[in-house]
């Protein structure tokens, strides 16, 4: 599907919609949005910013309804659901691998408890025509080979076993109440918008050392390889995953055939800043057992008409483009939240909301 087939298909489904996004001021969530809004929908953001920023959503802020609240709360998505959302997204999460590690609790709150609480508004919610559950590669593990749908899930930290939790209640959901729902996996997604930070990938990280001339550390050999994928492709994905019948009840992988390794990446964006970064190499992280991160996209081109053309080289400009911006405003560094005042504050609304 070319670009302009695809766009118009878009705006045929979403021109004059109402559709919510939870988690829609994170860095896919808000790229989310913004094609929303582009496409005419009139969108509602479920957010309690632990790691999303309202600034993401600047360019349409006064088009977008804004919840502050947490998915884990049965209060909160009453007032996100009010409108009766005929799309839901749900991309809220605790992110990622190591926080989970850090932060059982709250990933398990955030990513299982919350993604069932989202599920069970979306089944009253008479006018639902769609539902998309943006789960992680993370759910599958290490595995040797290229990755398939079919590929047995081997979660190896806190978060890959939450995301799949969360994909499991979404697949029964379609199932047993027939609730229009399916699952994306995303595989290393990057681009305008993600700010580096302590729990984030790789990507923004070393951008913002190699800006700052400062050392690149690589947690392995460096020939460990992922997939990855510019942000607008995934968002595109996840918008036909909504709007495809055949999709329901079904988990799709959004890759793009962009394999690189992590050495040849911290090469790459060494390059772009003109400095002189070093790459320092220490001993892999115990809970990272991926060598090879590979998937084929073949269901999603099939079923969903989905299919990633930005190169890697144009994907990683630009994001290279947003950062220096980002940084030369403020200063991008994610700020970092008290978890344990995160997991608290969860708590007691969950205790409040409970059933
Ligand atoms: N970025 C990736 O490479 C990647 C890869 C695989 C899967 N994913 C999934 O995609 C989704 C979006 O990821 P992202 O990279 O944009 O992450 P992000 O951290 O930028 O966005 C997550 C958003 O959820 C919000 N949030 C967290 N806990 C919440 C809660 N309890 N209630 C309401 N909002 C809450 C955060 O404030 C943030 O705005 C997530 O579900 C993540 O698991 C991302």
């Amino acid at each position: 599907m070319n670009s302009e087939t695809l766009s118009a298909k878009l705006f045929q489904a979403f021109s004059g919609s109402r559709c919510l996004v939870t988690g829609g001021a994170g860095s896919i969530g808000s790229q989310l949005v913004r094609d929303l809004v582009t496409f005419g929908a009139s969108v509602t953001v479920l957010d309690n910013f632990s790691s999303g920023h309202l600034s993401n959503l600047a360019a349409v802020q006064s088009q977008v309804r804004v919840v502050r609240g947490s998915v884990a709360s049965s209060i909160d998505l009453q007032s996100a659901f009010v409108r009766e959302p005929e799309y839901v997204f749900h991309l809220a999460a605790h992110f990622a691998n190591q926080n989970s590690i850090e932060h059982p609790y709250s990933d398990m709150l955030t990513n299982a408890v919350g993604t069932q609480l989202v599920l069970d508004c979306a089944r009253n919610d008479k006018r639902l025509k769609g539902f998309v559950y943006a789960s992680s590669s993370c759910v599958l593990g290490a595995q040797p080979g290229v990755m398939h749908e079919e590929t047995r899930p081997a979660p190896e930290t806190p978060y890959g076993v939450s995301k799949l939790a969360g994909e499991h209640y979404t697949v029964v959901y379609a199932q047993v109440y027939g609730l229009p729902a399916a699952v994306v996996r995303y595989f290393n997604v990057f681009g305008p918008g993600e700010r580096p930070g302590r729990y984030r990938n790789v990507i923004p990280n070393f951008m913002h050392r190699a800006i700052h001339g400062d050392t690149l550390t690589i947690t392995g050999s460096g020939d460990e390889s992922r997939e990855f994928v510019y942000i607008t492709e995934a968002v595109r994905g996840t918008m036909l995953a909504a709007i495809t019948p055949e999709a329901r009840g079904q988990v799709f992988h959004l890759g793009s055939g962009n394999n690189v390794t992590v050495r040849e990446l911290g090469q790459k964006i060494v390059s772009l800043s003109g400095n002189r970064s070093k790459l320092d190499f220490k001993p892999r992280r115990s809970w990272d057992g991926v060598s090879r991160r590979e998937t084929s996209s073949e269901r999603a081109k099939q079923l969903l008409g989905y299919e990633a053309h930005t190169s890697f080289d144009e994907g990683l400009q630009r994001t290279w483009a947003w950062i220096n911006e980002c940084e030369l405003a403020a200063g991008c560094l994610d700020r970092e939240i008290s978890p344990v005042h995160a997991t608290m504050n969860e708590a007691v609304r969950f205790a409040v909301a409970g059933d």
